[in-house]
């Protein structure tokens, strides 16, 4: 199946599981934010289904009160009742085939003739596998006239084996150049600017590599606990939740290697290749913990056992990072929200300034801060004024807010569904990077039920994490950097 020539001129956006958060608190505030910025489609409408018994006006009016609260550039009643105007309803149960025969026959009502259709599926992972086959059997998957692609949330899988029989589902009814797998770390601002740091620039890829960088980390801590989500997070726990997407893909973008150009094939290999060239990881290599309390949470099993914190370190065997170890770390109820990759360089080889016998040599650290202060932080070694020959760190910084003007960075969703209706699939993981990604994953939860297994430990709600976490470091001789506050 190839693409057809030329876009139609009029598309519908079509959100299964419309009466949903992800709905109310993400899709419609990112399409109302590029509405308001002249961005979409002119021709453009959005079509919610859900089993809700909601007539057109209720709909509009449930999805009001998410945009007000929720939309990046604020609120204007005049721009929304025009938007509004846009939007439709059509109640329906995911999972039963009479149900997409009207839903088609209302699309055809208020489409045009032709129009392109971007189905969204804000549901449950149970729904996944049905809505794709009832949209291709009942031949809305087909591409006469516009295109037709697809929009799948996270978590894709629970597994190697589920994800690649999700694969198989969606490839028997919809080519993989129609699929757009959402993962909302590569629509944030920062995650993008990682590329264009490394490659928009000459001075930082020459010492990118094993001969300069003495080791990565990679932290995305949350604030929150699992609250609410309790009973996905269950069964899930923080490796699938977090590692296996966000941080993965954070990972592949500070150590791919430069693609020949900007497209989606080509991002894309460089990513399958980087995460193909990760050596398996150890039990021995990871830490898994619990925050306290947990297991008191509605909608935990008692004494569960899942982990809502882990440490890994990975290594990446090819020629750029051989024997450079990445530190990754990402859990839920700690110290404050952080997401940041810190690339701290290696030592000079030989220093010849004097230095207090208790003072040691700080490295060049890199600071790569994605939320919530955006920014760049260099941390270098200057001579202490007025001392003979002390030297201190200090800070070099960039920050989003003053250097592009003091407003919100557009939220991820903005970018990434601008970036489906456009037909650009960079930002979108490909079947084979995710089934890659599960194949690292896996052993590590397979790892986690052998004797071999590092020992769950607990951390107190509020703490950075287990202090295993920091021994496991300690014993590599370093230490975690404490997000980019430090910095700031
Ligand atoms: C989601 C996870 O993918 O990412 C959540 O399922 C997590 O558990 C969230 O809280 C974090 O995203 P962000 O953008 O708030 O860092």
């Amino acid at each position: 199946m190839s693409e057809p020539d030329a876009a139609a001129a009029s598309t519908t956006v079509v959100i299964f599981g419309a009466s949903g958060d992800l709905t109310r608190r993400k899709l419609i505030p990112a399409l109302f934010s590029q509405y308001r910025r002249r961005r979409l489609p002119d021709d453009l409408r959005i079509v919610g289904m859900s089993r809700s018994p909601y007539s057109h006006e209720e709909f509009r009016h449930h999805l009001c009160e998410g945009a007000q609260e929720f939309a990046s550039d604020g609120f204007d009643a005049g721009d929304w009742e025009s938007f509004a105007g846009r939007i439709w309803y059509q109640p329906g149960d995911a999972n039963i085939a009479a149900d997409y025969e009207a839903l088609e026959a209302f699309l055809r009502k208020l489409e045009p003739g032709t129009a392109n259709r971007l189905y969204y599926l804000a549901v449950a992972p149970a729904f996944y596998a049905p809505i794709v086959e009832y949209l291709g059997k009942s031949g809305m998957a087909r591409e006469a006239g516009g295109w037709r692609h697809i929009v799948i949330e996270k978590p894709f899988g629970h597994d190697l084996a589920s994800a690649q029989e999700l694969n198989h589902t969606i490839h028997a009814m919809f080519d993989e150049r129609q699929v757009y797998r959402i993962d909302h770390y590569l629509g944030k601002e920062t995650a993008q600017n990682i590329l264009f740091f490394r490659f928009a620039n000459t001075i930082f890829e020459p010492v990118w590599n094993r001969n300069y960088v003495d080791h990565v980390q990679i932290t995305v801590a949350e604030q929150v606990d699992v609250g609410y989500r309790a009973g996905y997070y269950d069964q899930a726990g923080v490796l699938r939740d977090m590692f296996q997407n966000h941080l993965l893909q954070l990972l592949c973008l500070v150590a791919m290697e430069p693609p020949a150009s900007f497209n989606a094939d080509a991002l894309r290999n460089e990513k399958v290749k980087l995460l193909s060239a990760i050596r398996p990881v150890t039990p021995r290599d990871t830490v898994r913990a619990q925050y306290e309390g947990y297991c008191q949470a509605p909608g935990v099993a008692d004494g569960s056992q899942t982990p809502t914190y882990a440490a890994l370190k990975l290594f990446v065997d090819n020629w750029r990072w051989q024997n450079v170890p990445f530190y990754l770390r990402s859990g839920k109820a700690l110290a404050g929200k952080v997401s940041e990759i810190v690339v701290q360089f290696k030592c000079p080889p030989h220093v010849m300034f004097e230095r207090a016998p208790d003072r040691r040599f700080t490295p060049n650290i890199l600071s790569l801060c994605i939320q919530p202060d955006e920014g760049i932080h260099l941390k270098f070694e200057a001579k202490v004024p007025g001392s003979v020959q002390e030297t201190q760190s200090v800070d070099m910084e960039f920050h989003y807010r003053s250097s592009f003007g003091g407003g919100t960075l557009p939220d991820a969703y903005e970018r990434l569904l601008l970036d489906a209706l456009n037909r650009d699939a960079s930002l979108f993981t490909r079947s084979d990077e995710i089934e890659t990604a599960w194949k690292l994953i896996d052993p590590v939860l397979q790892g986690w039920e052998t004797p071999d297994a590092p020992p769950l430990v607990s951390y107190q709600p509020g703490s950075m994490g287990p202090v295993e976490a920091d021994d496991f470091l300690a014993a590599d001789g370093r230490v975690w950097r404490q997000g980019c506050i430090e910095y700031g």
